[in-house]
């Protein structure tokens, strides 16, 4: 097994309208030396085409490594988050070093020199979230009276601070609305199922004015003899917020009476929190099935390329035996396509070109769906339609790249080569587009890049 990990919703901003900051003193900016279209030797395992980009990006300062890739879809420029381990392999050094490079090539380099908490950096447990007009959250985990908490702060690039903000208990997670004004948090659902949701509105985000203006209790539907295992967020086209969540019948708290035939063993729910509503909607049942199966879990919850509802992926882990008796763990990937009135489109099952359970997918900008999956030490794509129908391989990139990433917005895959001497390679590589048209330009769009390095802090 490999052990790689998939970075948990890291959510890109585009910005709605296209407001270019002059680039202020403190930064220095310098362009990218853009190598000619791949004169380089192709290495084993990987594909090039003549469609492919290349450029190398060289980091000014010493024994900084990559740690980190966010795409600003609208922008098209890359934003790259290095870090400088500390002696303990799972600490960094408290500072913030970002790299933003637009589409002309040109970096601005962003050293800030806060002091992070000791707790968000050893062991390192940070996120940052890029958000519209050269804004970042830094997101982080600190003690308050010895009660842990989920904090954040915002700064533009000019190192611009607004104060602090609770954002929930530690294990919640945080995701910005659609037009990237709202931002919710929402607590990890405790075993009754109760959440506590805070939204936040950034009604000035050049002022630094984020306002916390609800909170909400939500309640999982109180189903007596089932529990709830995994749930998930997202965010809705008007603004508001999904929330998805799936529950499994416990057989211990049920009755031992003769079993039902037709006992739903899970249920997967849906809930909307509309833009300005003062509580969830009731939530709406998406799937059920009466299979004793190992596990559901959400991969994925987002608006379809054609803006005519949502896309959810969720994986079924199932033990099958056959009729040697022999057992076999097999995970099927289901895609669940509802509108946002609740009414449920389609559910059926994605294909799997690859023989491996631990795959990865990606609801593409032009339709149809990316499917990644790591292996060998290589990462190889394939590309399938709209009904989850393997349609052809994409190619892969070899063992010498140590991150992936994608701009969704232009179909644009990209992985990245660690060279000597402070240098990385990018490789951005170009996917089929399945339509012409895709709704969701302005609006934003996740990525969820692989993380490859400091491998070691995730033992
Ligand atoms: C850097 O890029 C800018 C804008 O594309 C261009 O005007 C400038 O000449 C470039 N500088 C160098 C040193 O290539
Ligand atoms: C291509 O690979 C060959 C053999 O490994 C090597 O001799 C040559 O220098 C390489 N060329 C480039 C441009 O890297
Ligand atoms: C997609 O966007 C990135 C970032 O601006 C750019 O480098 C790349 O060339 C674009 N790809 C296509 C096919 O337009
Ligand atoms: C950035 O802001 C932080 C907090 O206000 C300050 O401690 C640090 O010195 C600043 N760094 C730069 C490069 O301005
Ligand atoms: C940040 O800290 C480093 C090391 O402590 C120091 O070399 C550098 O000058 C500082 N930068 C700023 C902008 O304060
Ligand atoms: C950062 O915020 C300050 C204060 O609001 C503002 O003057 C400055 O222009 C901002 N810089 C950028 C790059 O957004
Ligand atoms: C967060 O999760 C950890 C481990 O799952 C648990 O021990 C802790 O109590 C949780 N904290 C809160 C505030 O829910
Ligand atoms: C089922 O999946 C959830 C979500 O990924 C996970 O938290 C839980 O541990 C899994 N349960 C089992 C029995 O594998
Ligand atoms: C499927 O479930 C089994 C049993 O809970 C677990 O060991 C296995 O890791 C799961 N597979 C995947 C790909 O999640
Ligand atoms: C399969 O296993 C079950 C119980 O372990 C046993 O009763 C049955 O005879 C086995 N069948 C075969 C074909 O081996
Ligand atoms: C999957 O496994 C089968 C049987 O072992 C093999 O024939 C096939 O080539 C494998 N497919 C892939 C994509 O690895
Ligand atoms: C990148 O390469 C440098 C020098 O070749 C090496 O010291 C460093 O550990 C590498 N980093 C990663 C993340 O592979």
């Amino acid at each position: 097994m490999f052990n790689l990990k998939v970075l948990i919703t890291f959510i890109c901003l585009i910005s709605i309208c296209c407001s270019f900051v002059s680039s202020q003193n403190i930064l220095s900016s310098q362009n990218i030396s853009s190598r000619d279209i791949l004169s380089q030797n192709t290495s084993q395992n990987q594909d090039i085409s003549t469609q492919d980009i290349s450029f190398i990006y060289k980091e000014p300062i010493n024994g900084l490594i990559l740690y980190n890739t966010y795409t600003l879809s609208l922008e098209g420029s890359f934003l790259i988050w290095m870090i400088l381990e500390d002696k303990d392999p799972e600490c960094i050094l408290p500072h913030l070093h970002l790299r933003l490079i637009d589409k002309t090539g040109k970096i601005k380099y962003m050293d800030f020199n806060y002091t992070l908490p000791a707790e968000a950096i050893c062991p390192f447990n940070m996120e940052i979230l890029p958000l519209t007009y050269n804004y970042v959250m830094i997101i982080y985990v600190k003690s308050n009276n010895g009660i842990k908490g989920k904090y954040g702060k915002i700064i533009n690039y000019s190192n611009e601070s607004i104060n602090e903000i609770y954002l929930g208990n530690a294990n919640g997670s945080v995701e910005f609305s659609i037009s990237g004004k709202g931002l919710i948090s929402i607590e990890k659902p405790d075993k009754e199922g109760i959440a506590i949701w805070r939204l936040f509105s950034i009604s000035d985000i050049t002022r630094g004015k984020v306002i916390e203006h609800k909170n909400v209790e939500f309640h999982a539907p109180n189903l007596l003899s089932y529990t709830l295992v995994d749930s998930l967020s997202f965010p809705l086209t008007d603004g508001g917020f999904g929330f998805m969540y799936i529950l499994k019948y416990d057989e211990t708290k049920g009755s031992s009476v003769m079993r039902d035939p037709n006992l739903q063993y899970w249920r997967v729910y849906t809930s909307f929190l509309r833009v300005g509503a003062d509580s969830p909607m009731a939530p709406f049942l998406v799937y059920q099935t009466t299979k004793k199966l190992n596990n559901i879990t959400i991969k994925l919850c987002t608006v379809t390329y054609n803006a005519e509802g949502y896309v959810c992926i969720m994986a079924l882990n199932n033990t099958i035996t056959n009729k040697n008796n022999k057992s076999q763990t097999e995970v099927n990937y289901y895609q669940l396509r509802f509108l946002s009135t609740g009414a449920i489109v389609r559910l059926n099952i994605i294909s799997n070109p690859t023989n491996n359970t631990n795959i990865n997918l990606k609801s593409l900008n032009y339709g149809g769906f990316l499917l990644q999956h790591h292996d060998n030490s290589v990462m190889d794509y394939y590309l399938l339609d709209d009904d989850g129908n393997y349609m052809q391989s994409l190619g892969s990139f070899g063992p010498e790249f140590i991150h992936f990433n994608m701009f969704r917005i232009n179909n644009t895959i990209f992985g990245i080569k660690n060279q000597s001497n402070n240098k990385w390679e990018f490789l951005l590589k170009s996917l089929p587009r399945l339509n012409n048209q895709s709704k969701l330009l302005i609006s934003f769009l996740s990525s969820h890049p692989y993380k490859k390095i400091l491998e070691k802090t995730d033992k």
